[in-house]
């Protein structure tokens, strides 16, 4: 406990310590290829972005006014990528935790001179909640995020309501949150999760078909390997008149639909 008597404040703090947050990862000692550290040291000022906890100007960070799609854990960035490099068109913010990851991603952004890709290396739950502006994004991506398998580790799922909720307030009407797993159970709740969000609608009835633009992942290929079936969802934004005016506001030349909920439309 903290004695000083001017420090009454430290004092309460030290005797209710503000609970830890339960989070979605834990940070290993990852192995760092002599590549990949390179990457963080000479290519993570260029693309990437120090999270600071203020909210983004996005027009600004991308330095156009294009769509901005926000991809949750992209692992070693290779979706990422491909997704990317398919669509000059938009703008790909990425956020990871994982430094072998970061620097994995940032070496195939310079090695395709990608200039539509930004990342951030520091947890999703804080970047959105802090720096990602309401009704700002076209599309959220988050594929495969880590299945937490066990029922008492359930609650480090990223996708749960209130995260869920949060992710809706941030895309612009009509912006699209596409998620893949290959955890059944973990299928279902999302599915139950995003169908019971106010602010969501389905595209289709149930889980959708693979967009043919969302290229096979690693731990999707892994998934595959283990007999696992893999489950896709593809929500849109509604436009709640009155909730808030800046909802229904789309960027002027963006295309912020991908081509599966297109063809429902
Ligand atoms: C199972 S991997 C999937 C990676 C990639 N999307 C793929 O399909 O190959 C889940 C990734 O999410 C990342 N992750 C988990 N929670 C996160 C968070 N709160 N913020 C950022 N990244 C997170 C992990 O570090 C990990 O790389």
């Amino acid at each position: 406990m903290i004695t000083h008597p001017d420090s009454t404040v430290e004092v309460e703090r030290a005797e209710h310590p503000a609970p830890r947050p339960v989070r979605s990862f834990v940070l290993r000692q990852g192995r760092l290829s002599p590549a990949q550290e390179r990457a963080l040291i000479e290519l993570l000022p260029r693309y990437g972005i120090e999270y600071t906890g203020a909210p983004l100007d996005l027009v600004q960070v991308f330095g156009r006014r294009s769509g901005v799609v926000l991809e949750i854990g992209f692992g070693m960035g290779e979706t990422t990528a491909a997704i990317a490099l398919a669509h000059p068109d938009r703008d790909f913010l990425g956020l990871e935790v994982h430094a072998p990851g970061v620097g994995a991603l940032l070496k195939l952004v310079a090695a395709h001179s990608l200039s539509n890709v930004r990342v951030i290396h520091h947890d999703a739950t804080e970047v959105v909640t802090h720096a990602i502006p309401t009704a700002s994004l076209a599309g959220i991506h988050v594929y495969f995020p880590d299945p937490w398998p066990k029922k008492r580790h359930h609650k480090r799922r990223l996708l749960q309501a209130p995260f869920v909720h949060q992710l809706a307030t941030r895309l612009l009407a009509g912006g699209y949150l596409h998620a893949a797993t290959d955890w059944e159970d973990y299928a279902q709740q999302m599915l139950a999760t995003f169908a019971a969000e106010p602010l969501l609608a389905n595209t289709t009835d149930g889980f959708a078909a693979r967009p043919t633009w969302r290229p096979e992942t690693k731990f999707e290929a892994r998934g595959r390997r283990l007999g696992h079936e893999v489950f896709d969802l593809v929500f849109v934004r509604n436009a709640i008149p009155g909730w808030d005016s800046g909802l229904n506001a789309r960027p002027a030349s963006a295309e912020v639909r991908p081509r599966a909920v297109r063809r429902r439309a």
